[in-house]
């Protein structure tokens, strides 16, 4: 039966964001489900109760009516306790949950016996879970509002210009942590005029900070940073304390700080001091991110700004709810593209697939069991690079999953397969198409051997340009509708079905390059200004 889902008005206090908005409504409605929504949910994120009838939602008066009638429930916040009492025992609930910071909301949901998809729990590192990462689409969103809430708090200008009353010098902002809060932020800065540099353990986020108009400060100290998964690691004492010199310059320099540095269930590393807060101009700013964390600059209070030795630290932990109606509107499309990963069927009935890698990952209790940890992500964002001295391990066990290479005893079976299919066709075939079926043969293997050598993360990429194939095929195609130059030379015309069959690949050929131009058009243009 058709699932009846519900978007209760959100209760934490200054929160104002909702799960769905409008839009979404229309497009959950078109995929089978009836949408109930408490009213004035929205109001706070600037969608009033009509705009959702209009959209096709039905709205209750209160919460027990909301909770008691709803099936799934979209929430941002986690869930109190009250909110848990109203749920209905066996019902599904699907929003932030953050399972490690909260094991009392976990034993509730699972006495419940609910079915839990936590949304922050998502394997992000999955290439197809990017649509759903709520995570990042709310720190895209707080990154940039942290430099609007910085420039609030800031009495100069961000850009310098030259006045007839005189020269005004551009602001310098630092950005510690490149993270995907840090990248918005860097991208927000510089598009302000200010001069921007950022810090990150991880190297690999240089390019990423220049191409957003950043400079990169590097530690003067050899350790990689990355932790796999795209996250980063707890860095060496060494490390730490080449990083803190590093920082206390760049305090004393610039005047505004904006730090996102974190390690995922850790507490947020300290990165700037009492020391180095007194070294900062009177005036100057520090948006710490991580307050939630317990703060990146010592002197922090969550929630709220302070101002200490003259410079304003702004600790707000609600910076997305900050911009609602984006953030609104954002979280509501990572949800539905959720909803429409577990309902494929598009008939309001819902599956949790178990054995889908990223509906595995959220899911956190299901019927009231809990399934949470999930095992281990199998790959990080970008491979390690490999050790110049290092062999190449061999795989464990037969299987082989994405990145992996075959193991060997599969790859000696695939051999034998097909060298036997070889002989027999080098036996029977005609010679003309053994020596093409050689060339497609050895096309396939170097083709396979390339593929397979990338770097996941980069599959998606490498997919959509995947023209040189498709130029293969047509050029094919092509050979065989032209009309040959010297008609006598070559009196042997294809028939019809072959230049059927040339124009019909020509054509989904044509619709490959095309679209696979648009969509690395589409990619690129995610990462312009
Ligand atoms: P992320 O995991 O994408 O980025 C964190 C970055 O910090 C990573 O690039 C990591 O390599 C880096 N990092 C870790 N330790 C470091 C160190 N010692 N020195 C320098 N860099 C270090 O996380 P995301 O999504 O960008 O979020 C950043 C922070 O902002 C988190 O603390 C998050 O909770 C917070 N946040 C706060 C919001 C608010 O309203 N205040 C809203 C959204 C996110």
């Amino acid at each position: 039966m058709a699932s009846r889902i519900g978007v209760p008005k959100e209760i934490a206090e200054g929160e104002r964001r909702v799960a769905t908005v409008p839009d979404v409504v229309v497009k959950l409605v078109k995929l089978g489900f009836t949408v109930a929504v408490q009213s004035g949910a929205g109001e706070a994120a600037n969608f009033d109760d009509d705009s959702y009838r209009a959209a096709g939602a039905e709205v209750v008066a209160t919460a027990a009516e909301l909770w008691a009638g709803a099936d799934i429930v979209f929430k941002v916040r986690p869930p109190t306790p009250d909110e848990v009492a109203l749920m209905r025992t066996g019902g599904m609930l699907v929003g932030f949950v953050w399972p490690a910071q909260n094991p009392e909301l976990m034993q509730q949901l699972a006495a419940k016996k609910a079915t839990v998809l936590a949304i922050d729990a998502l394997p992000r590192q999955l290439s197809r879970a990017q649509k759903m990462d709520a995570l990042t689409s709310m720190a895209g969103i707080s990154g940039y509002r942290a430099v609007i809430e910085a420039a609030n708090a800031f009495g100069r200008l961000f850009n310098g210009q030259v006045t007839a009353a005189g020269k005004i010098p551009p602001a310098k902002v630092f950005i510690a942590g490149a993270g995907v809060a840090g990248l918005a932020a860097i991208g927000t800065a510089a598009n302000l005029g200010a001069i921007v540099r950022a810090n990150d353990t991880r190297a690999e986020v240089a390019d990423q900070v220049v191409s957003l108009g950043g400079e990169f400060v590097k530690v003067d100290y050899e350790e990689e940073g990355s932790g796999g998964g795209g996250y980063a690691k707890v860095m060496s004492e060494g490390f730490q304390k080449a990083q803190r010199e590093m920082y206390a310059q760049q305090a004393a320099d610039v005047d505004i700080v904006i730090t996102t540095a974190l390690i995922p269930g850790k507490p947020a590393p300290k990165l700037i001091t009492a020391e180095m807060v007194r070294s900062m101009r009177p005036g100057s700013v520090i948006v710490d991110m991580a307050a939630e964390q317990g703060g990146n600059c010592e002197l922090t209070v969550p929630g709220e700004v302070v101002v200490r030795h003259g410079v304003t630290i702004v600790g707000y932990t609600d910076l997305a709810s900050r911009l609602s109606k984006q953030s609104s509107t954002l979280y509501s499309s990572n949800l539905l593209r959720l909803a429409e990963e577990l309902c494929k069927t598009k008939d309001g009935v819902v599956d949790v697939n178990m054995d889908d890698d990223a509906i595995r990952g959220l899911t956190v209790i299901r019927q009231g069991e809990v399934t949470w940890p999930p095992p281990p992500p199998k790959l990080p964002a970008v491979a390690p690079k490999a050790k110049p001295a290092a062999m190449p391990a061999a795989p464990k066990g037969h299987g082989h999953g994405q990145g992996e290479p075959m193991a060997a005893g599969t790859l000696a079976i695939v051999f034998a397969v097909g060298a036997i299919a070889f002989v027999l066709v080098g036996l029977y075939a005609p010679a003309t198409f053994l020596a093409h079926f050689t060339v497609f043969v050895l096309a396939c293997f170097i083709g396979y051997m390339v593929v397979w050598n990338v770097t996941p993360s980069l599959h998606t990429p490498l997919m959509s340009v995947t023209n040189a194939i498709s130029s293969i095929i047509a050029i094919g195609a092509l050979i065989q509708i032209a009309p040959p130059l010297d008609a006598a030379a070559a009196p042997d015309r294809p028939t019809t079905l072959i230049l059927g069959l040339a124009v019909f690949a020509l054509a989904l050929t044509g619709i490959n390059m095309i679209g696979g131009f648009a969509v690395t058009q589409r990619m690129l243009a995610m990462f312009r200004k």
